[in-house]
């Protein structure tokens, strides 16, 4: 599958898949083809029943530095408009299964939201987050005002946003942007453990607690209860909440196929 792709590395291992961002000479800066490969990646592992965990992360020494600056330098509006490449980062949020972001270095500008296109983000001790876009003459565009906001509140997202400041990897935990922060040498191996408990748990479960949590952002409670209510419901559809509660009965380990 790796020699496929011009920016990033794939690989499938244990049921997680791993998509590793690979520009590291210009710290990942994300171009319109990085983005391509890595939507149709998640995409395929969206779809096969042999991945049950996504993981996304950076290869050197920044997980993204941001959109990249010398692609888009001389684009006008227009040019923009007509490539519609947002669309993209939108498929990525559509992905049903979890997918986790190991973060290390810079996540800056198109890198941060990148990662907040993430469920879960573990972070290395050291990391530097942040919106530098002000400084460019621009602002983000790929959900960056959106996420941040939804996940600080105003207040502080109006901070970040206006200055451009970077956040270091403690006050991105203290505001709630991320999961925990871990050594630089344990990322990788601590968020793997992290993917490996979600791999044995039921998939469909998951699907679902995902979608749940994801219309909690948007939906008033109790057009979100109702939503929740109904996914509820469907798990009893499947082969899994059988075998989940007969496992308990018998006072054995369950074994979840995603059916
Ligand atoms: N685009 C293109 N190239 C980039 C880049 C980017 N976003 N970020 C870094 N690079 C390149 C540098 O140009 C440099 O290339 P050369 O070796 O060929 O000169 C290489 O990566 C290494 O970078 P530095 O020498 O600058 O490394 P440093 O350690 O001194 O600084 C940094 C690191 C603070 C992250 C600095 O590289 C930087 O400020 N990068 C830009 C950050 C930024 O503004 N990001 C926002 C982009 S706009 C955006 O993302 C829009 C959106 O919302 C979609």
């Amino acid at each position: 599958m790796n020699n496929q792709f011009e920016h990033i590395l794939v690989e499938k291992q244990n049921q997680i898949g791993f998509i590793t961002l690979n520009r590291p000479k210009v710290l990942n800066a994300i171009n319109r083809k990085m983005v391509s490969e890595i939507v149709s990646v998640a995409l395929q592992f969206d779809r096969d029943d042999d991945v049950r965990v996504i993981v996304l992360s950076g290869n050197g020494r920044a997980f993204a530095a941001g959109a990249d600056i010398d692609e888009m330098s001389n684009d006008s509006s227009i040019d923009l408009e007509l490539l519609n490449q947002f669309v993209d980062w939108d498929r990525l949020a559509l992905i049903k299964k979890p997918l986790i972001g190991a973060v290390q270095g810079f996540a800056f500008g198109g890198g941060f939201e990148l990662a907040l296109c993430c469920d879960l983000l573990f972070v290395a001790e050291g990391t530097e987050l942040g919106f530098p876009e002000v400084n460019l003459g621009v602002m983000p565009g790929a959900g960056g005002t959106q996420r941040l906001t939804k996940l600080m509140g105003k207040t502080k997202a109006m901070e970040w946003l206006f200055s451009g400041d970077r956040m270091s990897a403690q006050e991105a935990l203290q505001y709630g942007v991320i999961n925990r922060i871990i050594s630089k040498e344990l990322l990788m191996e601590e968020t793997i453990k992290f993917a490996k408990k979600l791999t044995e748990k039921p998939p469909l479960s998951l699907r679902l607690i995902k979608e749940s949590v994801l219309k909690a952002v948007d939906y008033p409670l109790y057009e979100g209860m109702q939503f929740e209510r109904k996914n509820f419901y469907l798990l009893f559809s499947s082969e899994d909440q059988k075998e989940g509660m007969r496992a308990f009965i018998e006072k054995r380990n369950p074994n979840y196929k995603g059916k």
